[in-house]
């Protein structure tokens, strides 16, 4: 089983508010029922917020970590949110992918604690019944905190525990994880040998960039790749591009 992530940046104008980078989506999807067609079979596809989230969230000082009780700005990010999916959903469809949507809001919430509780019946069920079952980042019911976001990457590090995944993919706007010199680091198994050379995400991102990302991957059982959209295929059909990380 496979659960792949496509950032949120990947499929939109990050820095143009509710804008879709449809060339780009295309494009994964093109690649998503190409790796269907030739015989992949149990995709989990996870789905990032770009333009359609994070403007939103920040706008109404919403985190992961700080929530918010106001349920007109709950229904304005995670609308924004359920936006995004209806068009990745909709160029999955075109292409023949039995693709359906699970939204997190009504999925999954937060303990006290802030631990993500997200229950995998429905999508184990989903992929049983040969869907492909498609998350995204969201806003969540957190205990003590109103409602916060999850971001794509804590939902794709849950399922892919809870469900075992066999390789987990995070296609990104970069070939991979850059080392000083803009190099692609060909595979990380601790944090300290990158920390020096991960900076922070350069536009609005409240959940992170690609130092939170590594830390989440490395603490999966199962293999992970961060790869640039033009490797999303290869990737897909069994090839380990850009970053392994494990
Ligand atoms: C963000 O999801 C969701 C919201 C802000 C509501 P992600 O954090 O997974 O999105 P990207 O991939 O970084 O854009």
């Amino acid at each position: 089983m496979i659960v792949l992530k496509l950032g949120g940046s990947v499929i939109t104008e990050k820095d143009r508010a509710e804008t879709l980078d449809g060339d780009a989506l295309e494009r994964a999807t093109d690649a998503i029922a190409a790796a269907l067609e030739a015989g992949l079979e149990d995709l989990v596809v996870v789905h990032g917020g770009g333009s359609f989230g994070h403007h939103n969230a920040s706008e109404h000082g919403v985190s992961t970590t700080a929530g918010t009780h106001d349920a007109s700005a709950v229904l304005e990010i995670h609308g924004a949110m359920k936006t995004l999916n209806r068009f990745v959903l909709s160029r999955l469809l075109e292409r023949d992918v039995a693709a359906v949507p699970v939204h997190p809001f009504s999925a999954a919430h937060r303990d006290s604690e802030g631990r993500l509780e997200l229950p995998t019946g429905q999508v184990e069920t989903m992929l049983a019944e040969g869907f492909v079952p498609v998350l995204h980042g969201d806003l969540i019911a957190h205990a003590g905190a109103g409602a916060t976001v999850v971001s794509g990457d804590e939902l794709v590090t849950s399922l892919a525990g809870d469900l075992e995944a066999d390789r987990v993919g995070l296609c990104s706007t970069v070939p991979g994880v850059l080392d000083g010199e803009d190099a692609v680091i060909d595979r990380i198994d601790e944090f300290d040998a990158v920390a020096d050379v991960l900076g922070a995400s350069d536009a609005t991102d409240v959940t992170g960039g690609m130092a939170g990302k590594v830390q989440t991957l490395l603490d999966l059982e199962a293999e992970a790749s961060i790869f640039g959209l033009e490797a999303l295929e290869s990737f897909l059909e069994g090839a380990e591009p850009g970053t392994t990380i494990d």
